[in-house]
Parts: C-alpha cells; sequence; structure tokens
C-alpha cells in the first residue's frame, strides 16, 4: 500500500511513504523513465550505496520490457572515493559501470565519476564541476543519505553552497561503508572527491531514498530538524523540487 503524499508543514518538500522499497523505487524508477522520455538527452545524476539499488534495478527491468534509447542522455556520479582503483568493485566507477551504465544502456562516454586516482586531485575536482555545468546541469538528482546525515560524500559541516572538492570521511562513514571493504574498516578510503551540497542543488529535481529504522533519524532532522551545515540533508528544503520517498520504518520518527 502506498500512502498519499503530503507536503511537509515544515517545508515545501513532497514526502512519500511507500509500504517498501520495492514500491518507493519503482515511483523513482517512473519518474526517471518520464524525464527521459520527454528529454531524451537529459542528464541524471546518479547516487552508489545500497539504497538507489532497487531503483536501478526497476529501471533495468523497464529497459528490458520496453527499452528506450539513452545514447544521448548522460549520467554523473555524486562521488568517487580518493586512491581506489577503479578497476576494484568497490569503486564508484565499477558500481556506477555495473548498476547504471552497463544495465541501462547508456555509453560509457557519456556517465562521469570523479577521477579519485588523478595526480592532481583539487583540479579533478573543479573540472568535474566545470563539466556538469558544461552540459546544461543535472535534470534529475537520485540521493541516498548516511546516518548523519550526509548526501554524497558531504559530511555534516560542509558548507551548503560547498562545490565538489575533495573531503575527508568521517569515522562514522567509513565503519558504515566498511562492509563492501571486507568488514574492514582499515580498508576503506579516508577522503573521497564528492559533488558539493552546492552543486547536489543545482539538479533541476532531487529524488532522495531513504530505507530502514537506521536512516529514520537521519530523516527526521534534515526535514524537520534545524537548516544548518550540522545536518547535510537540511540544505534540500531550500531547493523548490524535492521528493522524499521513505519505506514506514524510514518514517518513523517523523511527527
Ligand atoms: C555513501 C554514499 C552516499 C550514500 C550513503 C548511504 O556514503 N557516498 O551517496 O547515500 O553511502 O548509503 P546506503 O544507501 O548504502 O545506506
Amino acid at each position: 500500500m502506498i500512502y498519499p503524499s503530503f507536503v511537509s508543514p515544515l517545508t515545501s518538500l513532497r514526502v512519500i511513504v511507500a509500504a517498501d522499497p520495492a514500491a518507493a523505487a519503482e515511483l523513482a524508477a517512473t519518474r526517471i523513465l518520464t524525464l527521459l522520455h520527454s528529454k531524451p538527452t537529459a542528464a541524471l545524476g546518479v547516487a552508489t550505496g545500497s539504497t538507489p539499488s532497487p531503483v536501478y534495478r526497476a529501471l533495468s527491468r523497464a529497459q528490458l520490457a520496453e527499452p528506450l534509447d539513452l545514447s544521448r542522455a548522460r549520467a554523473f556520479a555524486l562521488d568517487e572515493y580518493v586512491g581506489i582503483d577503479a578497476r576494484l568493485p568497490q569503486s564508484y566507477r565499477s558500481v556506477i559501470d555495473a548498476e547504471v551504465t552497463e544495465p541501462l544502456g547508456f555509453q560509457r562516454s557519456h556517465v562521469s565519476v570523479p577521477d579519485g586516482s588523478a595526480a592532481d586531485l583539487a583540479a579533478a575536482a573543479r573540472d568535474y564541476e566545470a563539466a556538469i555545468d558544461a552540459t546544461g546541469g543535472v535534470d534529475l538528482q537520485i540521493l541516498g543519505i548516511g546516518h548523519n546525515g550526509h548526501i554524497g560524500f558531504n559530511e555534516p559541516g560542509s558548507a551548503h553552497d560547498s562545490v565538489t572538492r575533495v573531503v575527508t570521511l568521517t569515522q562514522e562513514t567509513r565503519k558504515a561503508n566498511a562492509r563492501f571493504f571486507d568488514d574492514n574498516i582499515e580498508l576503506v578510503p579516508r577522503q573521497a572527491i564528492t559533488q558539493g551540497i552546492g552543486t547536489i542543488l543545482k539538479a533541476r529535481s532531487i529524488v532522495l531514498l531513504a530505507f530502514g529504522a537506521g536512516k529514520a533519524g537521519a530523516v527526521a532532522r534534515a526535514l524537520e530538524g534545524p537548516i544548518e551545515e550540522a545536518s547535510p540533508a537540511s540544505a534540500l528544503r531550500k531547493h523548490s523540487d524535492v521528493t522524499i520517498l521513505l519505506d514506514e520504518a524510514a518514517a518513523s520518527m517523523l511527527s
């Protein structure tokens, strides 16, 4: 069962509580397909992590059933670890290739991921921001949220007008992501290149997904707490077109 969407009394965000992650993922996939139908040259902002995976799987099923020509569409990843070999399965380049580029049929040259192994990381970050702007910007940005409220790899304290840059990951984030590195936090990179919060806010539309009780606190703080740098996702309330797709557990701490 899908509950009717509501507009949060504190913000203009649309919040939709779906019965389960699969139902929420279908809604996100439909949004993406509608965009790509109406604008074949659209730029999609793609997140990694467990949360968006069912969205990409739903899109992949739709592509098998009724293929859409994505040869002119573009995708921009949110972030990448610093110092990781892009060929390793844990690199976000590999994740995006496996979950987005290949199954959905994007042209490889149209899918961009920050270069975490560049000799000049600051220049790579600047170039990434410029590349997004040069293509006309992201039409629809898909986001997950970290337990501490991070979006992309913008940890608490990130400026809400920050741009793509090199960041240091918190211990909490490295611990949460150790599950992708044989449960060994020592193997989790300490830095990343991430789109800034200001970069994310330039996207024309944003869809954030969050599932499970573990995300309920971060969701409540983002939607109902103060808009502040300590709460990166709270910055989304400054944007005029944001949809939050939750399962019941992730919505459980909303008043
Ligand atoms: C990582 C990514 C974020 C993602 C977050 C939550 O840190 N950089 O973009 O939103 O993890 O991941 P998950 O969806 O696996 O909980």
